[in-house]
């Protein structure tokens, strides 16, 4: 089976073919001129969409050597997401799938990152826990199997990622976050500052809004500003934070572990890219004698062979979907995750 994916729910346009599972291609084009506003702009995201669509689709079958009446199944991210950036992904992929006359699928961008391991050559065994860690969402999930997917714990506030975007500005580190301050904390200590994470109600759910507070309190009473901040204290600062988070994210995954049964532990979405959270819920799964899988880092943001996996598993789970389906903004009661 060919599908094409596209993916557009943020600031990055990709297009995948997949055949039988296997990646034919996965082109990523992300977006630098959010740059220039410290954070995602949602008109410019729908317009360099518009812009690179038409060209990546044409380049990925291209890549492939598949031909557009060889496709099998069309798919595209439908939320969540901006608005206006998963209409243009979405309605595109509508349209293409109508003139092709071939099935639609759309795509809860989540869960295409929740089975994005099975791209990997080692894959989860299923029931395995998964730890969603994206710009938007925190979840830890029990995946059952490709149509059931309980939620144990999810963030009560801020997502990770949006911790990492959140505190990286504040202390002005730039946009994106994640990566800058992964950079900036590199082999520096990280007992410089404490920026404890809050607990929850439910056992395993998470809380990040309060270290940004944290963060900021600090950078007050010590330089009174964040532009005062000396630059040999920026790493210490983002060590300190990326350690709390990475800590607080491990504790809860531990907890579900000693819980329920898994078979696998999988890290995914934009944060997993992290190297400190690699490398701690590596040796958490070791010392626990569970298999891990981490999608490697081209897997762990945004990408459409995500898309085009997860659309193959509904289609060949029985799921039929007409063009009047229409793009979400949240997670809500489009997804299997329950
Ligand atoms: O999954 P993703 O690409 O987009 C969403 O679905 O949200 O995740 C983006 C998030 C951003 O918050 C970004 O700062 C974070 O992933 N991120 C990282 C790293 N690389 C990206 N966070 C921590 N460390 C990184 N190396
Ligand atoms: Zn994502």
């Amino acid at each position: 089976m060919n599908v094409l994916g596209i993916e557009s729910s943020c600031d990055e346009t990709s297009v995948s073919v997949i055949s039988d599972g296997k990646i034919l291609s996965n082109l990523i084009s992300s977006q630098d001129i959010h740059k220039l506003y410290g954070g995602v702009v949602p008109e410019l995201s729908s317009r360099a969409h518009l812009q690179m669509v038409m060209p990546l689709v044409k380049q990925a079958l291209l890549d492939s050597k598949i031909e557009k009446n060889e496709l099998d199944l069309i798919a595209a991210t439908a939320g969540p997401g901006l608005i206006g950036a998963l209409l243009v992904g979405l309605t595109f992929a509508k349209g293409f799938a109508y003139s092709l006359n071939k099935p639609f699928v759309p795509v809860n961008h989540i869960e295409g990152h929740v089975f994005s391991g099975f791209l990997m050559e080692e894959k989860p065994v299923f029931p395995y826990l998964c730890l969603v860690v994206s710009g938007g969402h925190t979840l830890l999930l029990l995946v059952k199997s490709d149509t059931e997917i309980e939620k144990l714990g999810s963030t009560i506030d801020d997502a990770a990622g949006e911790a990492f975007d959140k505190v990286s500005k504040l202390i002005g580190l730039g946009y994106p976050g994640g990566p800058m301050i992964q950079a900036a904390a590199d082999n520096q200590r990280t007992d410089f500052a404490a920026f404890p994470i809050s607990q929850c109600k439910n056992e395993f759910d998470f809380s990040f809004s309060g270290i940004k507070t944290s963060v900021l309190r600090f950078v007050q009473k010590e330089y009174g500003d964040p532009s005062k901040i000396p630059a040999d204290h920026l790493p210490l600062i983002a060590a300190s934070f990326q350690k709390s988070v990475v800590k607080a994210l491990i504790e809860k995954t531990e907890r579900v572990i000693k819980k329920h049964h898994v078979n696998s532990i999988s890290l995914v979405g934009g944060v997993a890219a992290n190297k400190l959270l690699r490398e701690e819920i590596t040796a958490l799964a070791n010392r626990y004698h569970k298999k891990i899988v981490i999608p490697s880092l081209e897997y762990c943001g945004d990408n459409a062979a995500m898309i085009a996996y997860r659309a193959q598993k509904i289609h060949e789970a029985g799921f039929k979907y007409d063009f009047s389906f229409n793009a979400y903004p949240s997670l809500g009661d489009y997804s299997f995750i329950k």
